[in-house]
């Protein structure tokens, strides 16, 4: 009778609504709370001290693996030369969605999403026309700056406008002399979108040959 009473004035007075700092009793832990390391906390467990892991070399990002070697690097399969223009199938997957909500496919899709990635990527250093003339150049020329940044091409340039399109891809993808990589910011099919609007940039500005109505 005595142990009844204690267990009901206990049980009234726990109930007060109180908080508590304290953690909560877990009867069964079960796997709620477990060991872990925490994002880039240190390991003794590893010779060089990282819990988290670089990937096994080789591995590829799920959904990026392109295994039409022409698209992936801008050479022929048997990497005897450039290729000469933008792969069918890039062209032909191509799709895009204007400001007015109009779709477009192919070529078209692709010159139009060109021009988008080339006024971001490209210009600041090879101006919107493409004639080597962007901010970045133009600015760092001020004697204030102190660092006069090498000269980007003009891609008006004959030697520009006769590249293989694998070549503009290749560049793009692995930067050349003074221009760095895009491969990081600009992924594979925007790179080639990017090299079909330089070439419809370069024919605008090219010597009429006939070519342009
Ligand atoms: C950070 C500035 C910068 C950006 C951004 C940049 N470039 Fe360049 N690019 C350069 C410079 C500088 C050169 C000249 C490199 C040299 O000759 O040393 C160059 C050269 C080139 C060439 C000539 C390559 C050759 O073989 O002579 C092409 C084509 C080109 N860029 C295309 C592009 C395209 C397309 C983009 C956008 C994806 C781009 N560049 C973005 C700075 C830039």
């Amino acid at each position: 009778m005595k142990r009844l009473a204690a267990i009901v004035v206990l049980s009234a007075l726990g109930c007060r609504g109180q908080t508590s700092e304290e953690p909560p009793v877990a009867l069964l832990r079960n796997m709620h709370q477990q060991q872990r390391y925490n994002p880039q906390a240190r390991s003794r467990m590893f010779a060089d001290g990282r819990t988290m892991r670089p990937p096994v070399e080789g591995t590829v990002p799920f959904g990026s693996l392109i295994d039409d070697a022409r698209v992936a690097t801008g050479r022929e399969e048997d990497n005897s030369a450039y290729v000469p223009t933008v792969p069918e199938p890039v062209v032909s997957q191509a799709t895009y969605r204007d400001d007015q909500g109009r779709r477009h496919e192919g070529m078209d899709a692709l010159t139009l999403r060109g021009h988008e990635r080339f006024n971001i990527y490209c210009a600041p250093c090879h101006g919107r026309a493409g004639d080597g003339l962007g901010m970045v150049y133009l600015r760092s020329r001020r004697p204030s700056v102190g660092f006069p940044y090498p000269q980007p091409a003009n891609l008006h340039d004959a030697r520009v406008r006769h590249m293989p399109d694998g070549q503009l891809y290749a560049t793009i993808s692995n930067g050349v002399r003074n221009m760095p990589s895009y491969a990081a910011q600009v992924p594979v099919n925007d790179r080639w979108a990017i090299v079909a609007y330089v070439r419809a940039l370069e024919l605008s500005q090219a010597p009429n040959d006939g070519a342009m109505p």
